[in-house]
């Protein structure tokens, strides 16, 4: 880990006050006025500068992903991979290089509850010497939609109903029952998972697959999991119901705490391993992130330890600012024909652009610190570096033969060769001749019965806690014929689950004392 990680304007330590150009302040109580009681002057630069800069200290949130936490730690190779990638950070067992780590909820506001039931984001950054890598996953191996055209719908369904501005169940269950691919994560997040006890105690995924390609050129897909050595614990739908009131920043607050403690959270690293050629006769399609690879199939294989052992200095300046982008590769790790991972090379990259602006890449959190960056891009607002110089910004040029110029041999070699062809369309995998009608239930249905007991209750009760929200009964239907299809005895469950509230609430003949909380009330049913 040679370079220092960069700052650009560091902290003072006198304590001289002085106005945002460097001039020392006399006082920073009271404003410049004409007379004891005039109005006050346009020549208080001071107070007009402190106001201009408060008015503009927000920056757009996330669109998702907007609540977080984050740290920094390392990740470190413990198996050769060189058969593997060319990946230099991959290459030599022992090997560290610095990462940051961003957690988050997805669906919520920058304010909202860490105890949402949601998916958590699972964002790593590693500054390796040939660029940075993100790795941008999540906690759950699959994810709720197949085809990045329908990303803006699914979350919109999760955001504020655009007349009332509430959280609408009726909008969610109904894109959900519409989409049987969402099943498998419907499965995940309903059970206990779906409400994390911390950051520190879940796994992440890399969901898609991704693909390692070594100095010969040849390619394997690969999915990256990371397994937490704190174990994983989650909390109850009612404590996590608890928690959004009395704690809503719990997940936030846990990691920086622990860090601070000096209990540095890790997870050991595994991948699931494919030759390329098996892809075209898997059982499932390989490129679908609905659908997990079993681990009897491509079991996983240790290959590295990630621990975060430092929390950020400033939560704006590195967590808030962070930018993390599936497009961000390194020369040994490269892209598939996922359609999700194809959407979101562009995705990230154009909203950082909007939240942060060009120049999002020179922010010391997302530089590429570790390796030169030289390229032809220049200016732009907030340009804070050298700008290169007087280096030449076109290409080809004969001007400065140390300007920067392509290295087309060394890297080509490693880039992985994809064979293409067919005419161009948009085709659904609901009519591919490889499609089966039961594709989307098997995963889900095996998930159903894996778990046992209690783990199975309460993914039954977290759902008809949720469900019963939803008005129009016809969505009601459509989502537990999917579970049905699954399970005939997931769907019985639900719908027992839903009856029993039904029938709770008929006008009783004798008077009754007043209900428990809503909550509490399906609880009681549930488990009569
Ligand atoms: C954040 C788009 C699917 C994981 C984001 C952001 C956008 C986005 C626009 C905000 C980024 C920012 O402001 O910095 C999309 C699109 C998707 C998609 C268009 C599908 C086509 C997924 C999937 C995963 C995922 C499948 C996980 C496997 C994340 C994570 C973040 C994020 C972890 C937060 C990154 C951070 O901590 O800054 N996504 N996303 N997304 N997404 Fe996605």
């Amino acid at each position: 880990m040679s370079k220092e990680a960069p700052t650009i304007i560091a902290t003072p330590n006198h304590s001289v006050f002085t106005t945002n150009n460097g001039n020392p302040v006399d006082d920073n109580q009271n404003s410049m006025t004409a007379g004891e009681f005039g109005p006050i002057l346009l020549q208080d630069f001071h107070l007009l500068d402190k106001l201009r800069h408060f008015d503009q200290e927000r920056i757009p949130e996330r669109v998702v992903h907007a609540k977080g936490g984050g740290a920094h730690g390392y990740f470190e190779v413990t198996a050769d991979m060189s058969n593997l990638t060319s990946a230099k950070f991959l290459s030599t067992p022992g090997t560290k290089t610095p990462i940051f780590a961003r957690f988050s909820t997805v669906g919520g506001e920058k304010g909202s509850s860490d105890s949402a039931r949601d998916p958590r984001g699972f964002a790593l950054k590693f500054y390796t010497e040939e660029g940075n890598w993100d790795m941008v996953g999540n906690n759950t191996p699959v994810f709720f939609i197949r085809d990045p055209l329908k990303f803006p719908d699914f979350i919109h369904t999760q955001k504020r109903n655009p007349q009332t501005n509430l959280k609408d169940a009726d909008a969610y269950w109904d894109f959900l029952s519409l989409v049987p691919e969402s099943l498998h994560q419907v499965a995940i997040l309903f059970s206990n998972r779906g409400t994390p006890f911390s950051f520190r105690h879940m796994d992440g995924f890399s969901s898609h697959a991704l693909k390692l390609v070594n100095k010969e050129g040849v390619a394997h897909l690969v999915k990256w999991h990371f397994k937490t050595d704190q174990g994983i614990k989650n909390h109850s739908d009612e404590e996590a119901l608890e928690l959004n009131g009395t704690n809503p920043d719990s997940n936030v607050e846990d990691l920086f705490c622990a860090i601070e403690r000096g209990e540095f959270p890790s997870w050991t690293v595994y991948l699931q391993v494919m030759k390329e050629e098996d892809a075209a006769h898997y059982r499932w399609n390989v490129f679908d992130v609905t659908k997990v690879w079993p681990h009897g199939d491509y079991p996983l294989q240790k290959i590295g330890k990630m621990v975060l052992n430092k929390n950020p200095k400033n939560y704006f300046a590195e967590v808030e600012q962070a930018a993390f982008s599936p497009a961000h590769m390194v020369p040994g790790i490269d892209v598939t024909n996922d359609k999700m991972l194809q959407g979101r090379l562009f995705s990230y990259i154009d909203t950082h652009r909007h939240r942060l602006g060009a120049n999002y890449l020179q922010l010391p959190i997302n530089q590429p610190y570790r390796s030169t960056v030289v390229h032809h891009q220049r200016d732009g607002p907030m340009t804070f570096s050298e700008n290169f110089n007087g280096l030449p910004n076109y290409e080809p040029q004969s001007r400065d033969p140390k300007g920067p110029h392509q290295q087309l041999e060394d890297i080509r070699a490693k880039m992985s060769k994809v064979r293409l062809e067919g005419t161009t369309g948009r085709f659904s995998p609901r009519q591919s001749k490889s499609f089966k009608p039961e594709d989307d239930f098997v995963q889900p249905g095996d998930l159903y019965r894996l778990m046992k007991g209690k783990e199975q209750d309460d993914l039954v009760k977290n759902i008809v806690a949720h469900i019963k929200n939803v008005k129009d009964q016809t969505i009601v239907k459509r989502q537990i014929a999917l579970f049905n299809k699954a399970d005939p005895e997931w769907g019985r469950r639900v719908q027992k689950g839903l009856d029993a509230i039904k029938k709770s609430q008929l006008p009783k003949s004798s008077p009754t004392p007043p209900p428990p909380h809503r909550e509490e009330r399906v609880h009681e049913q549930l488990n009569e």
